[in-house]
């Protein structure tokens, strides 16, 4: 019999927290019905006008795609009706957008990078959405989204491939789903993941090489030396899902460009550091646990290093 993810929250709700009102449920159907309204519009991107820039940047200053547009617009509204949200947070938008909810009902905050891979959309190659979600203490909300990542109740992506798949953790392993379109529902087929405590593959983009800092570079001499390959997507989700079910590791280093690396802490770091560990694998930003650092800025960026737990440990910085 197949589980769909929506049976798989709520048998995972009943088990771990008897006590709950569905409320965590609720808010996760929001994300499963924006994810759906974004692969379908990527599905037919190439001849529905999806494709292209929409004449905007966001507040990175990066040129906003159309698909950019479209998936921020699919989560805000999926999300902003259930009651249950305090406070969205977006790569697209560069103020949180605050409910006036009381604490009781509005318990949960989410982040998101609605739509990564921007540089890939235009050339039908994976992109995906990152969510973060983070309860809201009681008696505040915009002051309280500066949380970190260790505080996270959830985290997942949703990765628009060949297949489309969803792949979330609640702090008790980490599931993934496939999207079966006969049926319109996402549907276990990756249970109880593990990472490989160690792979073959590392991962960066190497036309930056001429900035990383030395002991960067001195790493992949070694990876190349004991035998590793390498592979760079360039779109986050795909690096990472790839890293995450075969091992090996992902970095984006500081550069002299972005002395504090590309990627940003609290919606593309933070959701898939918590992935990783609940995989066996760990997240630093070449010194620390990504998970341990305390955000001062909802898009302050960090230097990332994910993967197989050895592969990580093994690069000290
Ligand atoms: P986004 O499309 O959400 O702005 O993220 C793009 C990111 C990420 O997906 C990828 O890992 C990285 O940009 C690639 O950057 P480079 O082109 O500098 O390698
Ligand atoms: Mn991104
Ligand atoms: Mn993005």
């Amino acid at each position: 019999m197949i589980v769909t993810v929506q049976q798989h929250i709520m048998f995972e709700q009943r088990r771990r927290h008897p006590e709950a009102r569905g409320r965590f449920s609720w808010l996760l159907s929001g994300l499963t019905l924006a994810a759906k309204m974004i692969e379908a519009k990527i599905r037919r991107a190439g001849i529905n006008d999806a494709l292209g820039s929409a004449g905007e940047t966001n507040v990175q200053g990066e040129t906003q795609q159309k698909l950019d547009v479209y998936a921020n617009q699919a989560l805000l509204h999926c999300l902003g009706v259930r009651d249950s949200v305090a406070a969205l947070v977006s790569e697209e938008n560069e103020e949180p957008l605050v409910f006036d909810r009381a604490a009781e009902t509005g318990e949960y905050i989410i982040v998101f990078d609605p739509l990564d891979g921007s540089s890939n959309i235009d050339v039908n190659v994976n992109v995906g959405t990152i969510f973060s979600i983070l309860r809201r203490p009681p008696g505040h909300v915009g002051d309280a989204i500066l949380q970190p990542g260790h505080h996270q109740i959830a985290a997942g992506y949703v990765l628009y491939g060949p297949s489309t798949m969803l792949v979330y953790t609640t702090g008790d392993g980490v599931f993934g789903f496939t999207l079966d379109p006969a049926i319109g529902a996402f549907v276990l087929s990756h249970e109880h993941v593990q990472m490989p405590e160690q792979g073959r593959i590392y991962s960066v983009n190497e036309a930056n090489a001429d900035s990383f800092p030395p002991a960067y570079s001195e790493y992949f001499a070694a990876l190349r030396k004991k035998g590793y390959t390498s592979r760079y997507i360039g779109s986050l989700v795909a690096d990472f899902h790839r890293t995450l079910l075969k091992g090996g590791i992902f970095f984006y280093p500081p550069t002299k460009s972005h002395p504090c690396g590309k990627l940003r802490l609290l919606y593309e770091a933070n959701p898939l550091a918590f992935i990783a560990e609940q995989a066996g694998g760990l997240a630093t930003n070449g010194r620390s646990r990504i998970l341990d650092l305390t955000p001062t800025d909802i898009h302050q960026r960090t230097p990332f290093v994910i993967g197989s737990h050895a592969d990580v440990t093994n690069f000290s910085n």
